[in-house]
């Protein structure tokens, strides 16, 4: 991508300018979207992007932007619905004497460009340790309806494909070796309102093993991006709950860290989105760690029936919630693209429990992540069942939406907006147009525009 960015440079200088349709599994290293990017390069980008210069031209209307849920990429392309896909740039981990590819730290869609690629070039990546292979999982069973069939696994820890990819050498264009490593953001330190997030929420699963509704163990464990979402992580490291397991996108530092302390006996995710210094470390012990980390091409590691059959915890970041529980985890101010839904609605819509969290204000105190209405909505409300801030949790479940809006009003909403929030609700419940879910429509979304205008919510 890198000589690809520093060609389009130089064409655009020429005057002979062309840009390029970008697929990927999720976010890519800045070697990518954000060389890319900076070089005008991409023309249209799906299903997910987290890298700043890329977020930029997206919101300046400079780049058109898919957001995709994760699990239905590869669909979507073997259905045709995505066009044709002329070159597949994969990285692999090492070519094998029988022509299989040993994927490297992630898997994401890789599986699905190499079989649909009209060419391959291949990046064989000697900074990815050769004890990476054997860690993977790769599902050759998936087809399209009406041909669909089971897929046959039923527990996290399971394996039910190859170790290697299969291509057809014939498609192969180009091998490049290079040595470079896995790059990406490091975290933000879990601070006050992120380990406040992680208590409420143990509380919460606590609660529900001595109910009886979850096993000791709990039920596996999944994780969104983002700090807040690997804070919540960290806080399960100091949990009473053991032999834990994870079915997940991503895996984040904090679940090395639950699988080094013995906490999560296995991790099984599409890919590795580490910080520089865990993704060092995780290189240089991969021994250690493959038996007990699968990745599989995400199409499976976000798959709606396994993660129904499985009753995976999913636990996701979002920017806001409305007081009857819709989530919007994309958008600011309901059209600046922020990330992307990324896996998120895979996991919430089919979840044995959906919880969402995010510290109840943003940038300083004046947005609060509870708003009279979403401004953009990923999650409906019916997939939305806990909501937690740093001010405690709601629980939604069985709850009707004046029901929900007054135990988040009460449980999640910072102090600083509480007030005005009830007041807005209990106004609505005098005046709105129906009492199902009751709404002020010339209100509903004065507090985005009202920061929009004033640089505050408040
Ligand atoms: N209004 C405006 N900005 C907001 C906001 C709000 N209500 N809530 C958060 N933000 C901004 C933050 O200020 C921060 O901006 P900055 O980088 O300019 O400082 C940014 O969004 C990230 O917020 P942060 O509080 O650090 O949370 P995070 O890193 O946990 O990310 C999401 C939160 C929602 C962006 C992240 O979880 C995400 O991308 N989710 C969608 C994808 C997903 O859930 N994938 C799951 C895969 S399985």
């Amino acid at each position: 991508p890198l000589a690809l960015a520093a060609r389009i440079e130089a064409a655009h200088a020429a005057g002979n300018p062309f840009r390029v349709r970008v697929w990927t599994g999720a976010s890519t290293g800045p070697e990518l979207d954000g060389a890319l990017a900076k070089a005008d390069g991409i023309e249209f980008r799906l299903p997910y992007n987290s890298d700043p210069i890329a977020r930029e031209r997206i919101n300046k209307g400079e780049m058109e932007y898919l957001d995709m849920h994760l699990s239905q990429v590869a669909p979507a392309a073997w259905q045709g619905f995505l066009g044709p896909l002329h070159t597949a740039v994969v990285e692999v981990t090492a070519i094998r004497e029988d022509g299989a590819l040993v994927p490297s730290s992630s898997i994401g869609n890789n599986k699905t460009w190499l079989d649909r690629a009209d060419q391959i070039i291949l990046e064989v990546n000697d900074w990815q340790n050769p004890a990476l292979e054997g860690m993977h999982d790769i599902y050759y069973g998936t087809a399209l309806p009406p041909g669909r069939v089971p897929i046959p696994l039923t527990s996290p820890e399971q394996r039910i494909g190859t170790t290697a990819f299969r291509i057809d050498p014939a498609r192969v264009v180009a091998v490049v070796c290079t040595n470079s490593p896995d790059r990406n953001l490091p975290f933000a330190a879990p601070d006050e309102a992120a380990t406040a997030i992680a208590g409420h929420l143990i509380e919460f699963l606590k609660h529900e093993v001595k109910l009886g509704r979850l096993p000791a163990t709990l039920l596996p464990l999944q994780s969104g991006v983002g700090n807040v979402a690997n804070a919540v992580l960290a806080g399960l490291q100091n949990s009473p709950f053991e032999r834990m397991a994870a079915y997940t996108e991503v895996l984040q530092d904090g679940m090395l860290d639950l699988l080094e302390s013995g906490k999560l006996t296995i991790a099984s995710a599409t890919a590795f989105s580490l910080s520089p210094e865990a993704a060092a470390d995780l290189n240089r012990r991969m021994d250690e760690f493959r038996s007990r980390i699968i990745l599989r091409p995400q199409e499976i590691s976000n798959h709606p029936e396994i993660i129904r059959r499985l009753g995976c915890i999913a636990m996701n970041g979002m920017i806001e919630a409305d007081i009857y529980g819709n989530v919007n985890s994309t958008h600011l101010m309901g059209s600046r693209i922020q990330n992307g839904i990324g896996g998120s609605g895979d996991f919430a819509r089919n979840a044995y429990i959906s919880c969402f969290v995010s510290p109840s204000t943003a940038k300083g105190g004046k947005i609060s992540a509870i708003v009279p209405m979403a401004s953009h909505v990923d999650h409906i409300t019916q997939d939305v069942q806990v909501l937690v801030t740093e001010q405690g949790l709601a629980d939604l479940r069985g709850l009707s939406p004046k029901q929900r809006a007054k135990v988040i009003i009460a449980n999640c909403v910072h102090p600083d907006f509480r007030e005005a929030l009830a007041d807005y609700h209990a106004r609505a419940l005098k005046g709105a147009f129906g009492q199902q879910t009751p709404h002020l429509l010339t209100e509903a979304l004065s507090w985005h525009q009202r920061y929009i205008e004033t640089g505050s919510m408040r």
